[in-house]
């Protein structure tokens, strides 16, 4: 039951992804980078299922350098940024070939774990309006 151990792995990262208390005005600031919880959970099983072999289930990296925190590569990027990036280079043995609602909510994934918060709003394909938020949360 490879898929039932995937979702369950899932879950977990999900949940540790910890909410900041006493935060919620954030998710207004231009900092905030839009995405749904559903997204999020999503992300994280097409994550475990397409990145998570090089890059690690918790995002700090294996063969492929890591995605979370201060010092991984992206923390400075934009979402614009990475989000080209992964849609056209990753996963790095099949350059583009999940779709672009799998890409989508794999940045959610990525976003959520570098301390963004889910909201109402979907991260759709349209994102320049996110384009001064970086990766790495501000908080
Ligand atoms: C076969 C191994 C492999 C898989 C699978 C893979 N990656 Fe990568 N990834 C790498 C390597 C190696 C690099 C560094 C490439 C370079 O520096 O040229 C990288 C770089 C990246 C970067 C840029 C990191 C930085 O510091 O700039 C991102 C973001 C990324 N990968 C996301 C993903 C996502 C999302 C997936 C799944 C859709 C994925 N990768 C799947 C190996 C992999």
């Amino acid at each position: 039951m490879r898929v039932a151990i995937l979702a369950a792995v899932a879950a977990a990262i999900v949940l540790s992804a910890a909410p900041v208390p006493g935060n919620s005005a954030k998710a207004a600031s231009s900092d905030a980078i839009p995405f749904t919880s559903a997204q999020a959970t999503l992300g994280a099983k097409v994550y475990l299922q397409s990145c998570a072999s090089c890059h690690g289930t918790n995002l700090h990296g294996i063969s492929g350098p890591a995605l979370v925190g201060k010092t991984s590569g992206i923390a400075q990027q934009s979402l614009v940024e990475v989000y080209e990036y992964v849609s056209q280079q990753m996963p790095q043995t099949a350059p583009g070939s999940l779709s672009k609602a799998q890409y989508a909510s794999i940045l959610a994934f990525i976003a959520q774990k570098n301390g963004h918060r889910p909201g109402s709003l979907p991260l759709t394909q349209s994102v320049e309006t996110t384009d001064s938020a970086t990766i790495e949360a501000h908080r």
